[in-house]
């Protein structure tokens, strides 16, 4: 029932009774006062510690370490974000990170909790409170302060493979159409949010990221390769023709089982690859 119908079958009773006592008895009938509710009794406390890493660039001098938290899970919402958030705010205001939506959808929040790599928001906590969880900052990048990692790199690669949409005719007067199977083409693709646990989970990557692209950009590359509007899939994919840009892809598919939005970055890389060849 809304909250809307509720209230105003509520407003009937309370019409309704007065008149059928009075039916009966000379004197209206009186509605008893409820009692005020009584106030739920506190949770007991559910202590969970987590390991945070901590580094200050501010004091170069001291070695990165894991700092240990007490938070009370049962005073606290049920995501890993949640627990740092609440963290920052109640027991060290100094604990850096990213976060904006809360709700996997910006891709800030991006860290490695108990060993892979995933979006804080999206991480629940796992409520055995014998079980520490270990959170650091995505693995293999330059740490910014505590768990912020340095993406500059990332941002550098993805502007390289120009991510919108180029045309060799003048642009139309109005939208640029496209057939629903074509825009289906681009499903499992552009839902992508760049937080780059992907690429940061790549082994080739790790080793060669200034020179590989990663499974986070190539997938975007192929996106603007098959996406029919675009005009430019030819030289885009000639643009990757080097023994680096896509080719340092050795299909160990880290990228698609770690990606927080299910996505298959290796299977783009793949159809890269495929199309390239037929390319000759
Ligand atoms: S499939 Fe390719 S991109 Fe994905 S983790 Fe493996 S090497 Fe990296
Ligand atoms: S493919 Fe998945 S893991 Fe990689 S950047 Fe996009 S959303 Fe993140
Ligand atoms: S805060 Fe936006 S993805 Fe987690």
């Amino acid at each position: 029932m809304s909250f809307l119908a509720a209230s105003r079958l509520g407003a009937s009773r309370r019409a309704f009774t007065p008149l059928v006592a009075g039916f009966h008895t000379s004197a209206p009938a009186k509605l008893a006062t409820p009692a005020p509710d009584a106030p739920p009794a506190p949770k007991p406390k559910l202590l969970k510690t987590f390991q945070i890493y901590r580094w200050n660039p501010d004091k170069p001098q001291e070695k990165p370490f894991l700092q240990k938290f007490e938070v009370d899970l049962n005073a606290c919402g049920p995501m890993v974000l949640d627990a740092i958030i609440k963290i920052k705010n109640e027991i060290d205001p100094t604990l850096t990170f990213r976060r904006s939506c809360r709700e996997g959808i910006c891709g800030s929040c991006s860290m490695n909790i108990n060993g892979g790599n995933t979006l804080a928001c999206l991480s629940r906590i796992d409520r055995d409170p014998s079980k520490v969880t270990k959170i650091y900052p995505l693995p293999h990048t330059y740490v910014v302060k505590d768990l912020v990692p340095d993406l500059t790199q990332f941002y550098k690669q993805y502007k390289s493979i120009e991510p919108f949409l180029k045309q060799k005719t003048p642009a139309p007067e109005r939208e640029n159409l496209q057939s629903i199977a074509d825009r289906k083409k681009l499903d499992g693709l552009y839902e992508c949010i760049l937080c780059a646990c992907c690429s940061t989970s790549c082994p080739s990557y790790w080793w060669n990221s200034d020179k590989y692209l990663g499974p986070a950009v190539l997938m975007q590359a192929y996106r603007w390769m098959i996406d029919s509007r675009d005009h430019f899939g030819a030289e885009r994919r000639e643009a990757l023709q080097d023994p680096f840009s896509v080719y340092r892809c050795h299909t160990i598919m880290n990228c698609a089982r770690t990606c927080p939005k299910g996505l298959n970055p290796g299977l783009a890389i793949a159809e890269i690859k495929k199309d390239m060849a037929l390319d000759g």
